[in-house]
């Protein structure tokens, strides 16, 4: 007989769980950081007052909410628009304007969450007159997220940061000509939307989006242990045209083979970088 701890017990039967949820529903959650995932399964066994994680394998595997539960659980959905007003100015001011001589822009947002992200690069697109010609590919794993965004509807009381962020992110326009309210939500204006595509996209599962001028994939990775961020700057690789630009995170890791060899900095404060074969 092998002699395991509890802890070495404990890990194996999360293990079997998040292997369960792969085969069971596809969502593969086999190379998050064990801790970060730890933590929010053992929040649900308690929340749902059951006795052990095998309980809750055996919740999730017969009944389909509990593995909704569990995704909502496993993807942190935090965001706001201009997150990390820096980021946006630099791309505002030295970036976009670079990619003004491209006949079609395509950018695509991995991860958007609830859409927070790809608004305010519609914003910005707006603003430099690059909207007309861009498409803005959004994409979550996450479906009930993703309708979110694609109604682009965020509390009201949210808005007052979103602003503040858009003006320290250099934005000079009169930011309520880009939604309006109804009742407790503030509605993005359709105006925004025309040239936003919203689909279903696994990063740890789908392939690549082809041909892409710019990427952003902002606070996702953070999420994901080396083996997994390397298949996704693989697929980033493989989805970007030569010359093509790569934004992460302000705390996404460097440490990667894959960026090393196929992207040089651009900006590195800012975590933006530029494909080079
Ligand atoms: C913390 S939010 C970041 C949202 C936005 N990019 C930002 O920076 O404000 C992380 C998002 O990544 C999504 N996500 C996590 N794992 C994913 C995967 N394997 N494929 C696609 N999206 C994923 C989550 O559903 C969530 O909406």
């Amino acid at each position: 007989m092998i002699h395991s701890s509890a802890e070495e017990l404990e890990q194996l039967e999360i293990e079997l769980l998040l292997e369960a949820l792969y085969r069971r529903y596809g969502y593969d959650f086999r190379d998050y950081f064990y801790e970060s995932a730890r933590r929010r399964i053992l929040r649900r066994i308690q929340r749902n007052q059951l006795k052990s994680v095998a309980a809750l394998q055996h919740a999730m595997l017969h009944d389909e909410t509990v593995a909704d539960e569990l995704l909502k659980d496993l993807s942190i959905n935090v965001t706001e628009m201009f997150r990390d007003a820096g980021f946006y100015q630099t791309l505002r001011e030295q970036v976009l304007p670079q990619l003004s001589t491209e006949e079609h822009l395509k950018i695509w947002h991995a991860g958007c969450s609830s859409g927070e992200e790809v608004y305010s690069m519609a914003i910005l697109l707006t603003e430099l007159e690059l909207y007309s010609y861009s498409r803005l590919y959004a994409t979550d794993f996450n479906v009930a997220i993703l309708e979110r965004a694609m109604e682009g509807i965020c509390p009201l009381g949210e808005m007052s940061r979103n602003i503040s962020n858009y003006q320290s992110a250099g934005g000079r326009g009169d930011f309520s000509d880009y939604y309006h309210a109804r009742y407790e939500h503030a509605v993005m204006s359709n105006g925004l939307k025309k040239n936003i595509v919203f689909s279903e996209h696994d990063l740890a599962v789908h392939d690549s989006f082809g041909e892409m001028n710019m990427i952003v994939c902002r606070n996702v990775m953070i999420y994901f242990n080396q083996n997994l961020k390397d298949r996704v700057f693989q697929l980033f690789s493989e989805s970007l045209n030569e010359g093509g630009i790569l934004c992460l995170g302000s705390h996404e890791s460097l440490q990667s083979n894959v960026l090393n060899q196929h992207f040089e900095p651009l900006h590195s404060e800012q975590r933006i970088y530029r494909k080079i074969g």
